[in-house]
């Protein structure tokens, strides 16, 4: 029952679409331009690298928000770093799926590093690293995006080893199925960009093409 209300709390939090309402107050909706995804890349790629801005702080933030919540509620759980990483999921499930928007949000990947940042701060290195490096060499972000969903994936389950969680095996286990799951939606998620990117043709980071 607990995972489910952390659940709940991190789709509800995740409802909030900071870049289809940023898209909003510029008079468009984002989920018809440029790539056609609510998030901030596109946010930044159609709108400006102030609405990119807004929209990744937003997304971030709803996630971490969702974190807190559920630490507030179940302080003292002998598994807590596991209901944290429930309302991850949830909090990404609402960004990707809200309902009211037909199911059609965006991607999860600043949602994801919300949920980097709140389960541990350093963890956000490896993942952030192999993100710039990945932009800085070849001006994908869905390739910086795609290696930094999975690098968290290995790091956590590094780190679960190594005791950093401080849980019983079968929470820890358990957390690793989440964010294993969490890395294949993020893939699955990218299914297009990956479809471009094989054929050479996605879009670059500055470049000036919109589709
Ligand atoms: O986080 C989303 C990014 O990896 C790709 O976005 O708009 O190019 O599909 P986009």
């Amino acid at each position: 029952m607990e995972r489910l209300i952390c659940l709940v709390i991190g789709y509800l939090c995740g409802l909030l679409q900071t870049g289809y309402l940023v898209g909003k107050m510029n008079h468009i909706d984002i989920r018809q331009k440029g790539s056609g995804n609510a998030g901030s890349t596109n946010a930044l790629r159609v709108l400006g690298w102030k609405a990119g801005l807004m929209t990744f702080a937003g997304d971030v933030l709803k996630c971490v928000i969702a974190i807190l919540l559920v630490r507030y509620l179940y302080r003292g759980s002998e598994c807590l770093p596991l209901l944290a990483m429930y309302a991850g999921v949830g909090a990404t499930l609402g960004h990707n799926f809200p309902f009211y928007l037909k199911f059609k949000g965006g991607k999860g990947i600043a949602v994801l590093a919300g949920l980097v940042i709140s389960t541990k701060v350093w963890m956000a290195l490896i993942p952030l690293a192999a993100f710039l490096i990945a932009v800085l060499f070849t001006r994908y972000i869905s390739l910086g995006s795609l290696l930094a969903s999975s690098m968290f994936f290995l790091e956590v389950v590094v780190c679960g080893q190594l005791g950093c969680f401080d849980m019983e095996a079968m929470y820890l286990y358990e957390l690793y199925i989440l964010v294993f799951a969490l890395m294949v939606l993020a893939w699955y998620r990218h299914k297009d960009n990956i479809k471009r990117l094989l054929a050479g043709t996605e879009n670059k980071f500055g470049s000036k093409k919109k589709e």
